[in-house]
């Protein structure tokens, strides 16, 4: 089948690269001339854990091609998928649909012949019909059908995860565009479940599972808070909470707050969106409010730890929004080194691979180190913001005779209790 994948960022690059690898061919549509450039010189342009091996197979047997050109990628293809950002609006926090309707006005004038425009980008209820009504408007003979196609992928696993989805919605009341569309999932029948519903419905299943993943880790956050205080251990209550099957094991850990490109968008224009509708969201606006506050009391709770010495070195591990990404939006690594730079002068951060992003963000407001012992040098305390594999084999008794004081807060309960304090450190992880 012939794509056309409008938007090359974290969900249209690798859905690309995906769709390639099962012998599509795919055309990459970006704005963004740099962008282009750098992907057809064959070097890629963010970090995803699998990708570049795919990328470059498909690149060299010609089945992904990258473009500034919307006519020629969209006049040729079956299905045009809209993969463009939907950023938070800077004060009403609603979806931004700027880029959506804008790509939708442009492709309209292109389409040829019989086409489906599927949004995978993440876009409020209603949206399908709009984005229907502009291309209609501008090119009236045009023969197309608008797909709600939602991605579930999740950063740093976006790859695994276009392989292996946990289930395929497809949106639309249009059989012919049903049909087109399973004909693309093909490769996935049999491996997954196949969900056909209506447009909004779709639409709004994206951001219904975003939110209740989100209010799902707000949950275990506040049980964590919970156990600090009476005596219980978190990692124990979630374990015994996760057998159960109606609870499930994923989204149980604690931690300093959810974020990235997400969850923090999706749930506010979730709720955003139950006010619009007159049909309050309350666990959400709660969930959003309450993980707002977690970063910054996480970020004093490290200038307490160091309250013996307010000068004493602070050593950052993790900035990335999570562990296998180096995207650094919305990271609570990073709203919680904010918080800290008020009280601090002396923090070194380190992260394996979020420094570039980071350094755009924090600027010359703390050091940057190039290894974990280089930021861990003479420091006074050792925080763990983001869950690297690598944090959970630092090399205790090493990192404890460059340090200045022997003092770990553990925000992801990376490190095991045990090994550390058996290494002659002082010891706070999250919940216990
Ligand atoms: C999320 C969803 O998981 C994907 O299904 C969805 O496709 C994607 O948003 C999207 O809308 O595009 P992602 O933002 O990549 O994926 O990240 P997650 O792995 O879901 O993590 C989000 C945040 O929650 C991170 O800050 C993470 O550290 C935090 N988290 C996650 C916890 O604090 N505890 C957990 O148990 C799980």
């Amino acid at each position: 089948m012939r794509l056309a994948i409008i938007g090359t960022g974290y969900v249209g690059l690798p859905t690309g690269v995906g769709f390639a690898e099962l012998g599509n061919d795919v055309v990459c549509v970006d704005k963004i001339a740099d962008k282009i450039e750098t992907l057809n010189r064959g070097e890629l342009t963010l970090f995803e854990d699998g990708l570049e091996d795919l990328f470059r197979k498909n690149v060299e047997r010609g089945k992904i091609k990258f473009t500034l050109d919307m006519q020629s990628a969209v006049c040729n293809a079956d299905v045009v998928m809209l993969a463009v950002g939907t950023p938070p609006h800077p004060i009403t926090k609603e979806a931004d649909l700027q880029y959506i309707y804008a790509a939708a006005k442009e492709l309209a004038q292109y389409l040829d012949g019989y086409t489906v425009v599927a949004t995978k980008s993440t876009v409020p209820v209603g949206t399908g019909d709009e984005i229907e009504k502009i291309i209609r408007e501008i090119n009236c003979d045009a023969d197309f059908d608008v797909v709600s196609i939602p991605e579930f992928l999740r950063e740093g696993f976006a790859i695994h995860d276009f392989f292996n989805p946990d289930r395929i919605v497809i949106g639309t009341n249009s059989e012919r565009a049903r049909e087109i569309m399973l004909q693309l999932y093909a490769p996935f029948v049999g491996k997954t479940s196949f969900l056909l519903v209506k447009r909004r419905s779709s639409e709004t299943i994206k951001y219904a599972s975003n939110a209740f993943l989100a209010m799902k880790i707000h949950y275990i956050n506040e049980m964590a808070d919970f156990c600090e205080k009476s005596g219980a251990d978190i990692l124990e209550v979630a374990e015994g909470m996760g057998m159960d099957s109606r609870i499930g094991k994923k989204f149980l850990n604690p931690g300093p707050g959810y974020g990235g490109s997400c969850f923090p968008k999706d749930t506010n224009a979730m709720a955003q969106m139950g006010r619009k509708y007159g049909a309050p969201l309350n666990l959400i606006e709660t969930t959003i409010a309450k993980n707002g506050e977690r970063k910054a009391k996480m970020g004093l709770r490290v200038i307490e730890a160091i309250k013996s010495n307010p000068e004493g070195k602070i050593a950052v591990l993790g900035l990335a929004f999570k562990g296998g990404t180096d995207d650094c939006r919305e990271s609570p690594a990073i709203d919680i080194v904010r918080e800290m730079v008020k009280h601090s002068h002396n923090i070194c951060v380190y992260d394996p691979k979020a420094m570039v992003n980071a350094k755009a963000i924090l600027g010359d407001s703390v050091k940057y180190a190039n290894s974990i012992e280089d930021a861990c040098r003479t420091a006074d305390v050792m925080v763990i913001l983001t869950e690297w594999e690598d944090f959970r084999h630092i090399d205790l008794l090493k990192i404890k005779s460059i340090m200045a004081k022997p003092e770990i807060v553990d925000l992801r309960n990376m490190l095991n209790v045990d090994d550390v304090v058996k290494a002659g450190f002082e010891y706070q992880g999250v919940g216990k």
